[in-house]
């Protein structure tokens, strides 16, 4: 049997599967969570700590098509300006719960488009984020960055403000595509503002690129991964488009015909796959590619590569705040969510309360089958000794869930003294695997297609 048909066989190319960026995945998030049980693991931070925060800014001035992320057009500034002054004002709520002396490992402006910010609104954010909680010594502060929406003035003072590593949305550079998917970037605007930023001194770069777009073919993904590797990203995140306009109503605009069927996407990740690592990349979890010296290679190769809410990190930080409409929180006792409306967010943090919404209280095996998945999503395999010293679970029970698992994908798990380890032609199926440990309803897991 062919290595693709033993993947159909196993269901690759009709399931649908979370991402795995949270456990359990945001759909079984209850709405009972409450801010007052927000505030209390604010309060529960050991003074001093390192955390990690995340801005969420929900506009755009284009809408592409392709894009499934929740967020609003806008041409006009005044909506933006009314935001950041409410967003300042939940950071102020932040920092009367905040304990004393904490700093931030992490600070990830994302959205929507961060970058449509006028370069005013970037200090004065900055400077508010700051006042409360600055940078630990070696923190990292990442902005994605649309290059449409990108000017000397505004990178000016994003610099200032210190942010060190820039994210660029790229997609795909083949000029079809890029007209199907809604989303026009001419190759010399991406490389334009590659050198403006490291122009700057601002070395990092990390560039989002997408497999299965429409009309996209192995010469076009290669040609596009080349023009892309001529640029020297440090970092590559190479994501599956999902296709869910029921969810994501302009992706009507994009035609069913014009799709790759899920072989042809399989496909297409591997010509990219093989393009990175011809060029010195190392594969990082299920779609990430990393420079040898990159921090996420570095956190790979000494067991420490982690998977939060905005895909793999080297953060070690067990907090993650999130503010903003709809940004999630994750803390070691659960996940909190923000209201989604930039409405109901604002009414709440008006009303100097925060915007907590949907969530959910970390119980039972929670934590444990979370580790298990995130291993699994970062490292392709699971450790026993790593398990069996941090949960309470009897080595025979943990062997019993490998086991059923290996039954489950014939030939593509190996079970050990050591733990549950992906072979290499299993690793497409790594999702699958993960929902395999996943304990909660299936059938409300997710709707993004397994490869
Ligand atoms: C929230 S967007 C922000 C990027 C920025 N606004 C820009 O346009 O460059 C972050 C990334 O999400 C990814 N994304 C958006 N819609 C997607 C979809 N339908 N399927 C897969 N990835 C998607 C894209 O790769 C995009 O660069
Ligand atoms: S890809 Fe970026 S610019 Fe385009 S709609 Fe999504 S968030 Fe906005």
């Amino acid at each position: 049997m062919t290595q693709e048909s033993q993947l159909a066989r196993l269901g690759l190319f009709d399931a649908k599967v979370p991402r795995y960026t949270s456990y359990p995945t945001a759909p079984h998030f209850s709405n009972e969570l409450g801010m007052d049980r927000f505030a209390s693991w604010i309060h529960a931070i050991k003074p001093g700590a390192e955390i990690s925060l995340y801005l969420h800014v929900p506009f755009c001035r284009r809408l592409c098509w392709f894009c499934a992320c929740r967020t609003q057009g806008t041409q006009s500034d005044s909506p933006v300006r009314a935001y950041i002054e409410v967003l300042k004002q939940e950071i102020a709520l932040l920092a009367q719960h905040l304990p004393e002396g904490v700093t931030l490992s992490r600070l990830h402006w994302g959205g929507g488009t961060p970058t449509l910010l006028t370069p005013d609104l970037i200090t004065e954010l900055a400077e508010a984020v700051f006042a409360v909680t600055p940078m630990a010594p070696r923190g990292e502060f990442s902005v994605e960055i649309d290059p449409n929406e990108f000017d000397d003035a505004r990178l000016d003072a994003l610099a200032a403000a210190g942010m060190n590593r820039a994210s660029i949305g790229v997609q795909d550079f083949d000029p079809k595509i890029q007209e199907t998917i809604g989303r026009i970037q001419p190759f010399e605007m991406t490389r334009d503002a590659v050198e403006m930023i490291r122009a700057r001194g601002i070395t990092s770069l990390n560039a989002d690129i997408l497999f299965g777009l429409p009309h996209q073919t192995r010469a076009r993904m290669t040609e596009s991964v080349q023009k892309l590797l001529s640029l020297s990203p440090d970092r590559v995140a190479l994501y599956g488009y999902a296709h869910v306009p029921w969810m994501a109503r302009r992706q009507n605009m994009i035609p069913t015909d014009s799709l790759p069927s899920p072989q042809d996407r399989l496909r297409l990740f591997e010509t990219a796959q093989r393009l990175f690592l011809w060029d010195g990349y190392r594969e990082i979890g299920i779609d990430h590619f990393a420079t040898a010296d990159d921090g996420l290679s570095i956190a790979q190769r000494t067991g420490k590569l982690r998977r939060n809410f905005q895909g793999y990190t080297d953060d070690q930080s067990d907090v993650l705040i999130g503010l903003g409409a709809s940004s999630i929180s994750r803390f070691p006792q659960g996940y909190a969510q923000n209201a989604p409306s930039t409405s109901a967010y604002t009414k709440a943090i008006r009303n100097d309360t925060f915007a907590t919404g949907r969530g959910h209280v970390f119980q039972g095996d929670d934590s444990l089958r979370g580790r298990m998945i995130e291993m699994l999503m970062c490292d392709f395999e699971i450790r026993s000794d790593e398990i069996l010293s941090q949960f309470h679970i009897a080595p025979a029970v943990l062997t019993a869930l490998y086991r059923d698992a290996a039954s489950a994908f014939p030939e593509m798990l190996e079970v050990s003294p050591e733990g549950l380890r992906i072979r290499p032609e299993g690793k497409a199926l790594t999702r699958m695997i993960a929902r395999h440990f996943d304990a909660y309803d299936l059938s409300k897991a997710g709707h993004s297609s397994a490869i």
